[in-house]
């Protein structure tokens, strides 16, 4: 490791220090006889700047030296309300790691081939900040679970049935058998409560979705909850709890990554539990209000809940959704049995759904009955029905979509853009 210091570490009351830097060449110009290099690292940028005068074999390095080749920069720190942060560096040492003649990426390039490049992509500072942003995140969600109690499990990734419904299923070779990849760890986590009542993993889920919309991707980071003796009102609770720790956490520690993103932060300040809740008879009122044709018993896709969305200016929930249109493990309601113990919470601004929870479905013989009703095969979750012959409890659990968070919080175009590498129905590589 060399003994460096970081861009964003070099701050005006500095000057006169002598530093070290190691990154790369963001910027370069030249003006007269002077060399400008902006330099990137990890933390941000800083200008550094090569004058003849004061290192002639410096500033010929810096001259010869392109974007994107990695370098360590020393030199003086100096004030200079011009330069971005107001200070830089004046240099008179540069060692130049790797030099780039030519580096792909150029200024007006098209998100397909960003894309196609995703492997240098991800250098850009604003790329770098979505992935601070997710990290950010998912270390708020961490604390929060710790001090509420919750334990984290491991549960696993190949599998050998469906959660969300047959028809995503990614199916592969195992010996002489079929698995599959797993598209939720739900049913594994539902086992875990009967020894560790609160418990929460996160994993990369799969879902063989041809749909191409800027919500879904073939592979996502999924945050899942289970809870033992919680109801769907609990289990609400605990989601608006989280979420709200999550983006206030994030919008302090975050903020001026937020801020290459978006400029209006209400909706990510209007995260003071509770968020309201309305039930999907009042959704359907409402979107057949503005004119959305949509009956009872139909689901909600994501033009629907975008009409929705309209009606707030933060996180909400949508509970009570009919039967048929939801998973078989969702809780029979007993006060009306047309529907499930079920709530999705969407985000504001178009962004629609980013969780889904239900309390579960805790009697063995509507359980049967309701994967029957499925299609599926009850001998196929032998071991998850065994779950309701010793010592069922009630229960709820919910999946929050990491990138899904993400894209709200930084208000993109698409949930690819919140992934490292993408990987969508037309996209494997890199
Ligand atoms: O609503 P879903 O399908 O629910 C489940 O998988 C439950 N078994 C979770 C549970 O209760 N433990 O998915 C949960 C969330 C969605 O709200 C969405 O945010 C995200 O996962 N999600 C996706 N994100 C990106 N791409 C996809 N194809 C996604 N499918 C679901």
């Amino acid at each position: 490791m060399i003994d460096k210091i970081y861009c964003a570490q070099v701050k005006p009351e500095m000057e006169g220090q002598r530093v070290k830097l190691a990154g790369w060449v963001y910027r370069k110009r030249e003006i007269k006889d002077k060399v400008f290099i902006v330099l990137r690292d990890s933390s941000g940028i800083i200008q550094t700047v090569f004058k003849e005068e004061l290192s002639k074999e410096a500033y010929e390095t810096a001259k010869k030296t392109g974007i994107e080749s990695s370098v360590i920069i020393e030199g003086i720190v100096k004030q200079d309300k011009r330069a971005p942060g107001g200070v830089e560096i004046q240099a008179d040492k540069i060692e130049v790691i790797q030099n780039v003649e030519f580096f792909p990426i150029t200024k007006d390039a098209s998100p397909e081939f960003l894309l196609d490049v995703r492997h240098l992509h991800l250098r850009s500072p604003k790329v770098a900040a979505i992935m601070k942003v997710k990290a950010t995140l998912i270390q708020a969600a961490r604390e929060w679970l710790l001090q509420d109690g919750w334990y984290e499990v491991f549960p696993p990734i190949l599998v050998t049935g469906a959660v969300e419904g047959g028809a995503t299923l990614f199916k592969l070779k195992y010996f002489d058998k079929t698995a599959y990849l797993s598209q939720s760890a739900q049913l594994y986590l539902e086992a875990a409560i009967f020894g560790l009542e609160k418990v929460w993993s996160l994993t990369p889920s799969f879902r063989a979705e041809k749909s191409r919309t800027r919500r879904h991707l073939t592979e996502f980071w999924h945050l899942e909850l289970e809870a033992a003796w919680m109801d769907l009102w609990d289990i609400m609770k605990v989601e608006e709890e989280l979420v709200s720790y999550m983006v206030q956490r994030t919008l302090e520690r975050r903020r001026s990554e937020i801020e290459m993103y978006r400029k209006d932060l209400t909706t990510l300040k209007n995260t003071e539990p509770p968020f309201p809740r309305i039930s999907y008879d009042e959704a359907i009122d409402i979107l057949q209000s503005k004119g959305v044709s949509i009956e009872w018993g139909e689901d909600m896709g994501a033009d629907e809940e975008r009409v929705l969305t309209e009606e707030f200016d933060r996180p909400f929930f949508v509970y009570g959704y009919p039967k048929h249109i939801k998973a078989f493990y969702m809780k029979e309601d007993p006060s009306d049995p047309r529907k499930v113990l079920a709530a999705d919470m969407l985000a504001p601004e178009g962004y629609g759904e980013i969780i889904g929870g239900s309390q579960r479905e805790d009697d063995y013989d509507k359980l049967v009955q309701r994967i029957l009703e499925e299609g599926m095969d009850p001998k196929d979750y032998e071991w998850y029905l065994d779950l309701r012959k010793y010592g069922s409890v009630p229960h709820s659990g919910f999946g929050l979509g990491v990138e899904r968070i993400v894209a709200w919080i930084l208000n993109l175009d698409h949930v690819r853009w919140a992934t490292l590498f993408p990987r969508t129905p037309t996209r494997l590589y890199p």
